[in-house]
């Protein structure tokens, strides 16, 4: 890194774990979503099946490895156990089973070698397996919902290249290569469906779920149908460059290059991203999670050796963190919100608040480039 980068770097990296320190002693007992007034949520009693929640416990593994202390170490083992009711609730588990157990079990087992840690992410992921739609080749997303009468058996998501990890990991720890075959089969589906031409990526797709016929795709929590939801293009980019690190199928690397490619042609001269691509000029709704999950995803592609351009991503990644941590990040001790102005999805009513999974990608991203993190994907 450059010398100048190395400054702003670490004073970020130093600055997260000072006003963390202060946030972890308001938040400990909880599992926060967001904030309310400066205030986390909890969403450890009501809505512990919530996808979010193994997040709260990927910050404190990354605090643990950044600066030994015992505390965040304490408070990840318990996020992880108080997830340990979803597994007696199948309508709680679904394809996030990925973005729950990677952060929380499958880290404390990679840290520790818990065997208890362990027993939960093969079961998280034989679960998230058993998703898979055989004859459709791909992994089932979302459960059906109470209060609508929508049939979800046929919806991927592109959100679900960030949970395949699981199962790669899965088949390295058990050596049966089952997990990595459906992950393998899912990942080849998504590379074909979901990734348009000019490398922007759709939100859900729609296949017959007798023959895994792409029957039609939706704009999801994008903008609308056929637009370019910036969340959903950082779930491709650093999605693929996973499946690349796993497989070594270098289709995989290109096809995160080309997204990749695609978001930094429509980063704004502002380096601040908008929810959606597509979405009206006079529509200022930025989402931080995308600029922070791209990130980590350029940051992951330009360390392989078979990077096309390493620089470019190496680059833009550091732009859009360095953009992030001057303009997006608040050091307010008092507040529990680090990254601001996050949107859940383009036609909320809400948008433009703080987001668990932002801080977690931003930390990641900056205990990254600060050689102090471990690898949760
Ligand atoms: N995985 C859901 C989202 O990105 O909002």
């Amino acid at each position: 890194m450059e010398k100048e980068t190395v400054v702003w770097a670490k004073d970020a990296f130093e600055n997260i774990i000072k006003k963390m320190s202060f946030v972890y002693e308001r938040s400990k007992d909880k599992i926060p979503y967001t904030t309310i007034n400066g205030v986390h949520d909890d969403h450890s009693v009501n809505d512990i099946g919530w996808w979010t929640n193994g997040f709260w416990g990927g910050i404190m593994w990354q605090l643990y490895i950044a600066t030994g202390e015992e505390c965040y170490k304490k408070t990840a083992i318990e996020n992880e156990k108080k997830l340990d009711k979803l597994f007696l609730n199948y309508k709680l588990l679904d394809h996030d089973n990925g973005f729950k157990w990677l952060p929380t079990a499958v880290a404390n087992y990679r840290i520790t070698g818990d065997e208890e840690s362990k027993n939960r992410g093969i079961l998280a992921a034989d679960n998230l397996a058993g998703r898979f739609n055989v004859n459709g080749e791909f992994i089932r997303a979302w459960n059906d919902w109470d209060g609508d009468n929508i049939d979800r058996r046929g919806w991927a998501i592109i959100d679900c290249m960030m949970n395949l990890p699981l199962l790669y990991w899965a088949s390295e720890t058990t050596n049966d290569p089952r997990y990595r075959h459906v992950a393998i089969k899912h990942a080849n589906k998504a590379q074909k469906h979901f990734v348009r031409e000019n490398g922007s990526v759709k939100h859900i797709v729609e296949f017959d779920v007798e023959t895994g016929k792409e029957i039609r795709d939706y704009g999801g929590q994008g903008y609308r149908d056929g637009s370019s939801w910036t969340r959903g293009q950082s779930w491709g980019i650093y999605g693929f460059a996973l499946s690349y690190d796993h497989t070594k199928d270098i289709e995989y690397l290109k096809t995160a290059e080309k997204i990749a490619d695609n978001f930094i042609q429509n980063i704004p001269e502002s380096g601040l991203i908008p929810v959606d691509f597509d979405q009206p000029k006079e529509v200022t709704w930025e989402d931080s999670t995308a600029a922070a999950i791209a990130a980590c995803g350029m940051l992951k592609i330009s360390e392989f050796k078979e990077c096309s351009d390493k620089d470019k991503y190496f680059n833009t990644a550091l732009k859009l963190l360095k953009t992030l941590t001057d303009c997006r990040v608040n050091l307010n001790e008092k507040e529990d919100d680090l990254l601001l102005k996050c949107t859940a999805a383009y036609n909320d009513k809400i948008h433009d608040f703080s987001i668990i999974y932002g801080d977690y990608f931003y930390i990641e991203a900056i205990c990254k480039l600060n050689g102090k993190y471990i690898n949760i994907w």
